[in-house]
């Protein structure tokens, strides 16, 4: 080796040292910072483990605002619901949401966009979730959760059959939502064309579950050799099985697909580009539904009491309608709009399981006001990070016994939905957010309550649901999954069904 390559290695080694051991300090105005003992590091390890815990900690520490140094990244992380309005209806210019996104798309889905404008593409795609597009939305939805629903299937049979409620909820909801976004075999629905929806509806559960489960370990970056060539080997299957070519045989399919393939077209997206984009649609439209509706059945399935309330709610649609369960064809939007017990057993179960990461990276340097009067600057590259899982949802000043589900704890005594939660003795305006906040708030939100509580509904309905073993405790959460949306638990729950009579 030349003397010349050992000075550049050892040059190369000492500017490494010298970024690893200099240390930011906080400037007056700043937020507490808190760099951890592992330079560059700093608290990238306990954050990975369990975000929720290490939050807790720093926010006892410091309060509920400070930054601290996460794997190179200065994170300010902010935990005072009532200033939460002042990040999410910032402009993106000084508070950007997509930088995150764009990152995340690019490390876990492999999908670079040309010319990527999060603007044009959200006013192309915002029409299609919403009013008469969310309607048809709706009642596609029923019919393929019908196709999906082992009830009316010959397979199905009758007795008990046993299952994973887990695997149950999500395979049902993520099936039939696929169907009902990325269209069905043909029309009009046969016998044998919905038998071809179950089949390869399941194969699409079965292959993007495989991709769901190293997600958090492809988002941190730390997958191992086998990893990685299990994550190339099912990224590739789902590109096939969601390629635009595949996908232009299928009928029914949604405006929003529609949408999306033209604006993609627009923009010059190659196919296979275009196939990327799909799967990363799969995962941000679908991911959430079923952990929501396995979280909120095991709450009914535990708590008798709740699981009647709703079920007495359910009971008059049923006798008031014309046709036996099995029959009815769509669940109208007035049934869905007037169930504030169900509502209220959704708010609660996703206010003890929702732990989004709500993320902006700070465009620009800028005094963050908050609500009770202190300001304090943000440095220009820093990531902002909201919690909302800590505080509101978790908060104990907000919430009494904020760990226990109680079915109508979003229920005014006179049966109206209740609004009105307080921190510090003022009203919150934020006091849930499994959907986000402010300009960036979830899209598919309608479209999803209405999802679930079809699926709730048709569950409930037409099965008897039993848990395997009732006296087992509710599982603990999948802790890698803080900030992808909905926790997963860490193990699936029997139960056993039937098909009522
Ligand atoms: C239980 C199910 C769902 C949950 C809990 C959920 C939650 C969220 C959250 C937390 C955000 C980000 C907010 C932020 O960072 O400020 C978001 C954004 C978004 N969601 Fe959902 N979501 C769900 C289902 C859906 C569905 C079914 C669709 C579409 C069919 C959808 C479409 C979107 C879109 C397009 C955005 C980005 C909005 C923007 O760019 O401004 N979501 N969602």
């Amino acid at each position: 080796m030349s003397w010349a390559v050992v000075f550049g290695l050892l040059a190369a080694l000492l500017l490494l040292l010298l970024l690893l051991t200099r240390r930011r300090t906080r400037r007056p105005g700043e937020p507490p910072l808190d760099l951890g003992s592992i330079p560059w590091l700093g608290y990238a390890l306990e954050f990975g483990k369990d975000a929720a815990s290490f939050l807790t900690r720093m926010k006892e520490k410091h309060g509920d605002i400070f930054t601290v140094l996460v794997g190179g990244r200065y994170v300010t992380v902010l935990l005072d619901p009532h200033s939460y309005d002042s990040v999410v209806w910032e402009p993106r210019t000084r508070l950007d949401f997509h930088a995150y996104a764009v990152f995340l798309m690019e490390r876990i889905f492999d999908v670079q966009l040309p010319h990527y404008n999060p603007s044009d593409e959200k006013s192309k795609m915002k029409p299609t979730l919403l009013h008469r597009e969310l309607q048809a939305l709706t009642e596609a939805m029923y019919t393929n959760l019908r196709t999906i629903l082992p009830g009316d299937t010959v397979e199905a049979g009758s007795g008990w059959h046993e299952t994973g409620l887990f695997d149950f909820s999500y395979s049902c909801l993520l099936r039939a939502g696929y169907l009902t976004l990325y269209g069905v075999e043909a029309p009009p629905w046969t016998q044998e064309s919905q038998a071809q929806d179950r089949v390869h509806s399941a194969d699409v559960f079965h292959t993007f579950r495989q991709l769901d489960l190293l997600l958090p370990k492809l988002a941190r970056g730390s997958l191992s050799v086998g990893d990685k060539d299990q994550a190339c080997r099912v990224k590739g299957r789902l590109w096939k099985l969601l390629s635009p070519a595949r996908l232009a045989t299928r009928a029914h399919r949604s405006k929003w697909l529609e949408s999306y393939l033209q604006h993609l077209e627009e923009v010059g997206v190659s196919e296979e580009m275009q196939a990327r984009a799909l799967v990363l649609q799969l995962w941000a439209t679908q991911g959430n539904m079923g952990p929501a509706a396995f979280w909120l059945l095991l709450f009914l399935l535990k708590n008798p009491e709740a699981l009647a309330a709703v079920r007495e709610e359910l009971e008059p649609v049923l006798s008031r309608a014309e046709q036996p369960i099995s029959q009815m064809t769509t669940l109208p939007q007035k049934v869905l709009d007037s169930t504030p017990i169900l509502d209220s057993v959704l708010s609660e179960s996703l206010r003890l399981t929702a732990a989004p990461f709500i993320t902006r990276e700070v465009a620009a340097d800028l005094a963050l006001p908050m609500a009770d009067g202190r300001e304090f600057t943000l440095r220009r590259g820093d990531r902002l990070l909201l919690f909302p899982f800590l505080s509101p949802q978790k908060d104990p000043e907000i919430y009494t016994d904020p760990e226990v589900f109680k079915y109508n704890r979003f229920l005014n005594p006179d049966g109206s939905e209740k609004r009105d939660f307080y921190k510090n003795g003022k009203r919150l305006k934020n006091y849930i957010m499994p959907w986000g906040a402010g300009h960036n708030q979830c899209l598919g939100r309608a479209y999803a309550v209405s999802s679930i509580k079809q699926f709730v509904f048709l569950a409930l309905a037409r099965f008897d649901l039993e848990l395997t073993s009732p006296d087992m405790e509710i599982p603990e959460f999948d802790l890698s999954r803080y900030g992808f949306g909905l926790m997963q638990p860490e193990r699936d729950v029997p139960i056993r069904y039937r098909l009522r009579p």
